[in-house]
């Protein structure tokens, strides 16, 4: 369906010193990849992972933005400063950020707008909890997610939006959800996509599995039809898992 793309979240990891030296180990071992492969660092490793990635088929993602151009937002990153530095992309609305940080479906919405506004491509995160999975409401809460981030979003900025599918019950949890659930997770996001656009703006857009992807078991999540690729947390700290992953989204 759409374009494959692995993205790796670090997460709070790594210091600009190691981000570089992490960026070096992957660079050799993805330089073949048919896929678009990212790195999510943190703030402070942005102009490090920029350089290490120089002139490579690595992307560089930040971890969050904020809408507001400037003014008096302590603590806070905009969208804007991220596109001065050169960063391409940003990932927004993760389940770390709505469970610990407060982000609701319509800051999270805010942040969309702001990252296009920026000429980023946004990583949106959708994903629902066990309880939910457990009371039937996962389509729910998942198209929720998405028609609120998604509100506004023109179909031509769609084509600079990934969606990652992440339960939040498979994220760093060794849990992960099978081909089967990511599949028709992935592909539930597709027909909301094709209710608020056309199908085949829906067809173009890259849904991502996240949630404890791995090694081992990368291959068969990317095989399926609606899994365009994946956004992988661990996994993406060890090079030669993250490059075994990139390989396996043919
Ligand atoms: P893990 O791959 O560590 O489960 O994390 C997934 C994730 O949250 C990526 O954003």
């Amino acid at each position: 369906m759409g374009k494959y793309v692995i993205a790796g979240n670090w997460k709070m990891n790594k210091t600009p010193a190691e981000a570089t030296e992490l960026i070096n180990a992957i660079k050799p071992l993805v330089a073949d990849a048919s896929c678009d492969v990212v790195v999510g660092v943190p703030f402070i490793d942005i102009p490090a992972a920029l350089e290490a990635t120089k002139g490579t088929n690595i992307g560089v993602a930040a971890q969050n933005c904020y809408w507001e151009k400037s003014g008096a937002f302590t603590g806070e990153i905009a969208a804007d400063m991220l596109r001065a530095m050169g960063v391409g992309y940003v990932i927004l609305g993760h389940s770390e950020r709505r469970t610990y940080f407060g982000d609701t479906d319509a800051t999270v919405a805010k942040r969309v707008r702001g990252a296009l506004d920026a000429g980023l491509t946004a990583i949106l995160c959708v994903g629902e909890y066990l309880e939910q999975r457990e009371q039937g409401i996962t389509s729910e809460i998942v198209a929720m997610q998405t028609k609120i981030a998604l509100e506004g979003v023109s179909a031509d900025e769609l084509s600079r939006v990934i969606i990652a599918y992440e339960p939040v019950w498979a994220i760093g949890t060794g849990k992960t959800a099978t081909a089967e659930q990511a599949n028709e997770v992935c592909a539930e996001i597709r027909a909301v996509l094709t209710s608020l656009y056309n199908e085949e703006a829906a067809r173009a857009v890259t849904i991502q599995y996240g949630g404890s992807m791995n090694a081992a078991n990368a291959a068969e999540l990317l095989a399926m039809p609606d899994v365009d690729g994946g956004l992988i947390g661990g996994a993406s700290l060890k090079p030669n898992d993250f490059a075994t992953i990139v390989a396996a989204a043919k």
